[in-house]
C-alpha cells in the first residue's frame, strides 16, 4: 500500500470506510501501523522497550480447593447484598468475565514518584496527567473474588527463584509494575537493579529472588531485536529460530512471555526459514497472522523440548489491546484514547486493536503443547480500559511531549502503552493469583 493510500485510508471516516468496504482487519492494520511507526520506532524505545502482558488460563498446578464463599456477615452486612462469589481458583473462575468497579478508596501500592524503577514513558502522573480516576478501578470477576496483590505473598512465592518476563514493551510495563508492587516492602540495602539494553535484573536479596526482564519483541529472532529498525518494511523475521534468545531463558523458574504488537505493523511479515542459503533475500512475505502462528510454534517447540514442567512454570500473556480508533467504543468525536476518563461499559466490548486471529493462534498453539502453559488472558479486561493509556502524558525521543505535541493527540497520543500504576497491576494481580 502506498503512503498516499495509507493516509487517505486513515483520514476516511468510519462510515466512508464501510461504504468503501474496507475490511475491518485492514483498518485495524492501518491503525496499528500508525501506532507502530509513531510510537514504537520513532520514539524512544529506551533500552527496555519491552512490554509485559499477562494472560491467564486455568492450568495451575495448585491443588484446587473449592471454597464456597459464605463470608456474608461481617464486612458486608450494611449492603445486605449476598455475595455468592467463591474464592479465586484458577480451575473454576473465568477471570475475564467480570467488570471494572470504581472505588475511590483504593490506593495503588506505589506511585510513579515512590517507585524509582518506572520508565518516563509510563509515568503519567509525573508527566502531568491531571486526573487520577484511572487508578481507582478494580477488576471484579463475576464468579469469584480476585485477591488483591499481596507483596509479601509474592516475594514468598519467589523465594530462591528467578522470575523472567520475556517480550516487548508491554511486557516491560508488566515487569516494571511487578517490581514496583513488591519493592516498597524491601529495605533500600536489600534490593538492587541492573538495567541492560536487553536484560534487566531486579534482586530481592533477602529472598534470594530475582525479577527480570528480557527484550525479545517477537520472541523469535529478527534483524530488529537489538538495533531497532524504524521502517517495518526492512524488518525480517527468522520465524523458525529462537535459540539465540532462548539460551538466556534456561534455568529460570518462572517464565512469562508475550508477543503481539510488533507483528501488527500492517505490512506482510518478511519471514525467513532454515539457514537461508539465499541470505536475507530468501525471505517470503506472509500475512501477519500466518507468520505469527509459525513464530509461536517455534517458541512452543522450544518450550516443549527444553522446559522441565516439574521445575519451571510457564505463563503467556495475551494481546494488550491498542485503542487507536474511538469509533470502536462509539465515541465519534474522540481522538484515539485521548481524554477518555472511564472504562467502556458495554459488556464484551472488543475493538479493532485486538486481532482475533492472533488470539486463535495463541489458543491453538498453547492447547497442543506438552508443557502446561498458564495463559494470562488480559485482553478482554484491558479492552474496556480506554482511559488508562499514557495518551499525551508520555515522552517522545527521551523528552516529555511539548505543549504543541500534547495539543495534537492524533499524532502524539500513545494509546498502546499503559500508565503505571494502572492496568498492568491488575495483570499482575491475576498472575500472582495463578502462581
Ligand atoms: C473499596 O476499597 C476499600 C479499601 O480497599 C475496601 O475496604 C472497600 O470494601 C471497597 N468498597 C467496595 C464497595 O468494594
Ligand atoms: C472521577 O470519578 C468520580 C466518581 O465516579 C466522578 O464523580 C468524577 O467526575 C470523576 N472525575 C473525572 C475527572 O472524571
Ligand atoms: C539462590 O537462588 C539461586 C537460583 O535462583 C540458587 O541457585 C542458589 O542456590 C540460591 N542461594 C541460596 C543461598 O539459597
Ligand atoms: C516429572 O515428575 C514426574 C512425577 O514425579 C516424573 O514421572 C517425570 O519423569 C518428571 N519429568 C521430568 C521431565 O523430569
Ligand atoms: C480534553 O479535556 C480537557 C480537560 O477536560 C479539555 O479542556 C479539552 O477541551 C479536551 N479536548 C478535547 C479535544 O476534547
Ligand atoms: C481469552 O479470552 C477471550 C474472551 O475474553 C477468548 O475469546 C479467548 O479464546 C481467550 N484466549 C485464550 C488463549 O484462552
Amino acid at each position: 500500500m502506498s503512503l498516499t493510500q495509507f493516509s487517505s485510508a486513515w483520514t476516511m471516516k468510519p462510515g466512508a470506510a464501510s461504504r468503501a468496504k474496507l475490511p475491518l482487519p485492514l483498518i485495524a492494520t492501518i491503525i496499528c501501523t500508525f501506532a507502530f511507526i509513531a510510537l514504537l520506532y520513532t520514539e524512544s524505545l529506551g533500552f527496555l522497550s519491552s512490554n509485559s502482558i499477562f494472560k491467564i488460563k486455568s492450568c495451575s498446578r495448585k491443588d484446587s480447593i473449592f471454597k464456597s464463599n459464605d463470608r456474608i456477615s461481617n464486612e458486608k452486612t450494611d449492603a445486605l447484598l449476598i455475595d455468592d462469589r467463591f474464592d479465586f481458583d484458577p480451575e473454576e473462575c473465568t477471570v475475564g468475565n467480570g467488570k471494572w468497579v470504581f472505588n475511590r478508596s483504593i490506593k495503588p501500592l506505589y506511585t510513579d514518584r515512590s517507585c524509582p524503577y518506572l520508565d518516563r514513558q509510563v509515568s503519567c502522573a509525573m508527566n502531568g496527567r491531571p486526573d487520577s480516576n484511572y487508578t481507582h478501578w478494580e477488576w471484579q470477576p463475576e464468579d469469584c473474588i480476585l485477591p488483591r496483590f499481596d507483596p509479601e505473598l509474592a516475594l514468598k512465592k519467589l523465594r530462591g527463584k528467578r522470575l523472567l518476563f520475556v517480550g516487548d514493551s508491554l511486557q516491560r510495563g508488566q515487569w516494571q509494575s511487578f517490581v514496583c508492587l513488591v519493592e516498597s516492602i524491601i529495605p533500600e540495602d536489600k534490593k538492587s537493579m541492573k538495567r541492560g539494553r536487553i536484560h534487566c535484573v531486579f534482586k530481592a536479596k533477602e529472598y534470594n529472588a530475582t525479577i527480570e526482564f528480557y527484550w525479545a519483541p517477537f520472541l523469535v529472532e529478527s534483524n530488529s531485536d537489538v538495533q531497532i529498525i524504524g521502517d517495518p518494511k526492512k524488518r525480517i523475521l527468522k520465524v523458525d529460530s529462537v535459540a539465540k534468545h532462548a539460551k538466556h531463558w534456561i534455568g529460570v523458574d518462572i517464565l512469562v512471555f508475550n508477543t503481539y504488537v510488533w507483528w501488527m505493523s500492517g505490512l506482510k511479515i518478511k519471514s525467513l526459514w532454515g539457514s537461508f542459503a539465499n541470505g536475507e533475500e530468501g525471505y517470503e512475505e506472509l500475512d501477519a497472522a500466518v507468520a505469527y502462528r509459525i513464530g509461536l510454534k517455534t517458541w512452543a517447540n522450544w518450550v516443549d523440548s527444553t522446559i522441565n514442567p516439574n521445575t519451571t512454570r510457564v505463563f503467556f500473556t495475551t494481546m494488550s489491546p491498542t485503542h487507536q480508533r474511538s469509533a470502536d467504543w462509539n465515541n465519534k468525536e474522540g481522538i484515539k484514547c485521548y481524554n477518555e476518563t472511564g472504562p467502556v461499559r458495554k459488556k464484551g466490548h472488543w475493538g479493532t486493536g485486538s486481532d482475533k486471529r492472533i488470539m486463535k493462534a495463541v489458543s491453538d498453539v498453547v492447547e497442543k503443547m506438552k508443557v502446561p502453559v498458564t495463559v494470562l488472558n488480559v485482553t478482554q479486561i484491558s479492552e474496556y480500559r480506554v482511559d488508562a493509556h499514557s495518551s499525551v502524558y508520555t515522552e517522545s525521543g527521551g523528552k516529555l511531549l511539548t505543549e504543541e505535541q500534547k495539543a495534537d493527540p492524533l499524532h502524539h497520543a500513545d494509546c498502546i502503552h499503559w500508565c503505571l500504576p494502572g492496568v498492568p497491576d491488575t495483570w499482575n494481580q491475576i498472575f500472582l493469583a495463578n502462581l
